[in-house]
């Protein structure tokens, strides 16, 4: 059971120019929950020792965009998998979090219960915690997530670049392709975009959040990494994925220019209904493993 005398957020977290802002720029917020035992090497690897496996997605990387590369899970006990992520260039996602523990479905009841006491209106539904170990050094390459995402650092250090979500930045047939899933979530990326980024060195105990479907990378400082990505939906956030959806079908089918529909219009209403229809006669299967296994983290992985 958590702590419940000890709050997320602190009191006066969430004043009005916060509230506003929340989800429109990028912002970052102070939260405890860093001090938690469970983030302790301790606490991670037992943790880890009763996740189911199958939960757990395992990565590596190289330098460049591209070079994510899918592995699995040996025999490996949860203590020898936290030395190994020390060790080596890897990136843990215990998926579902909240779903396969109930220690962190808490902490992220609680999480949604303070946030909606502190912003009356907001309707979050579909979350989804995923807990993220990884590497001293791991990257995770520009992309973008189609739901809402806060990003939750209670462990390491990490440098988050976080880009307008508008041209050159995104092209809409690349935000479509990851909406439709027909491609992972990384899009194309030149270094001169930095240029327009907003740069964040995010410390144990901060919260990140940005605008939904904004390009953002990832570099871990020299520190093993622990954060708690979370993502959700509200009312707005699911007709602005509909409506991608849509123009989606629309620029297969006839070529239609949707745009990056940055702003919600009185067109998001059809389109969204369209997309339960397309849901319908084209229903998504379970998403593809695009990127093949290619290796095994056993004791001692150093890689
Ligand atoms: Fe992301």
């Amino acid at each position: 059971m958590r702590n419940d005398a000890q709050t997320v957020f602190a009191p006066d977290a969430f004043d009005a120019d916060t509230r506003k802002a929340f989800g429109h720029t990028a912002s970052c917020h102070k939260h405890s929950l860093a001090e938690d035992p469970m983030f302790t090497d301790e606490g991670l690897a037992s943790l880890l020792d009763r996740y189911p496996r199958e939960a757990i997605g395992v990565y590596s990387m190289g330098d460049t965009a591209g070079s994510w590369r899918n592995g699995t899970l040996g025999d490996i006990t949860g203590a020898e998998l936290v030395e190994a992520v020390k060790a080596g260039k890897l990136w843990l996602n215990l998926r579902a979090s909240n779903k396969k523990d109930a220690y962190l479905d808490e902490m992220n009841e609680q999480i949604f219960g303070e946030l909606k006491r502190a912003m009356p209106g907001f309707m979050p539904f579909c979350k989804d915690l995923g807990l993220l170990i990884s590497s001293p050094g791991a990257k995770v390459f520009y992309h973008l997530d189609v739901p809402r995402v806060m990003l939750f650092h209670v462990r390491g250090h990490k440098r988050v670049w976080v880009y307008p979500r508008e041209e050159p930045f995104v092209h809409a047939k690349d935000l479509e392709a990851v909406v439709a899933e027909k491609t992972e979530e990384e899009i194309p990326y030149e270094a001169a975009l930095d240029e327009g980024a907003q740069v964040f060195d995010l410390n144990p105990g901060e919260m990140l959040h940005w605008p939904q479907n904004g390009p953002h990378r990832i570099e871990n400082g020299n520190d093993l990494n622990v954060s708690l990505s979370i993502e959700f939906m509200t009312p707005l956030a699911l007709m602005r994925a509909n409506a991608v959806l849509t123009n989606a079908w629309l620029r297969d089918k006839f070529g239609y220019e949707g745009g990056l529909e940055a702003r919600p219009s009185l067109g998001w209403l059809p389109k969204a209904a369209f997309a339960r229809v397309l849901r319908v006669i084209e229903p998504r299967h379970t998403k593809p493993e695009i990127i093949p296994k290619t290796f095994v983290v056993n004791a001692g992985y150093t890689a």
